[in-house]
């Protein structure tokens, strides 16, 4: 791609998160941008990708809950019984769609990254694994194990989503909510990534 289309490219998707979020999500957005480029460029991958993931993330996350059902049906976004009961997961899947649709994206991993921040996926790919990380470690998030993922963030992309993954859902746990499927099987393969994937007890 030319420089000035990802230029214009990254314009349009700052400009669609800010015209679809408040104030304090866009502002969240941003610091998500800015972390993903930062890894990407640590990690040799490549920013603007990064960033572009970032910016469309969570374009989708302030709409009611049955819009989500009726565009994930309109859009044939294929979705399950979990995300019936939880529609707001669908966010994701929404937004990427929506990127498609109105500014054009055609980038496979980028719009991969958008669909699979909030639950993960077993198999994804390293702008996925960046934008994943940096939802859950940007500057203003706070929690007890925080600066430990920031710091493994530096070192290795794949041990420090283990450990983001591993934090929420026992985060889930410990609020007795269901955890994805998806999640653990992320987890699954990010700790056995050769293996066959493994039943967890
Ligand atoms: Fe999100
Ligand atoms: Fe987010």
């Amino acid at each position: 791609m030319e420089n000035r289309d990802v230029d214009e490219l990254l314009t349009a998707a700052d400009e669609l998160a800010k015209g679809r979020l408040s104030e304090r999500r866009y502002a969240h957005t941003v610091r998500v941008a800015e972390t993903a480029e930062y890894l990407a460029e640590l990690h040799r991958l490549d920013p603007s990708r990064a960033r572009l993931a970032a910016l469309i993330h969570d374009a989708a996350r302030e709409m009611k809950k049955d819009e989500y059902l009726r565009l994930a049906e309109e859009w044939k976004i294929p979705f399950g019984e979990f995300e019936r009961g939880n529609p707001k997961l669908l966010h994701g899947p929404v937004a990427a769609e929506m990127a498609r649709r109105s500014l054009g994206v055609e980038d496979g991993e980028v719009l991969d990254a958008v669909r699979e921040h909030t639950v993960g996926r077993a198999g994804m790919g390293d702008i996925s694994l960046v934008l994943y990380l940096a939802d859950k470690i940007e500057p203003e998030r706070d929690y007890p194990s925080v600066e430990k993922i920031r710091s493994m963030a530096r070192d290795d992309l794949r041990s420090a989503t283990a450990e983001a993954v591993e934090r929420a859902i026992a985060y889930s746990e410990m609020r007795g909510k269901a955890v994805h499927p998806a999640s653990r099987e992320m987890l699954n393969w990010l700790e056995n990534p050769d293996g066959r994937p493994h039943e967890r007890m």
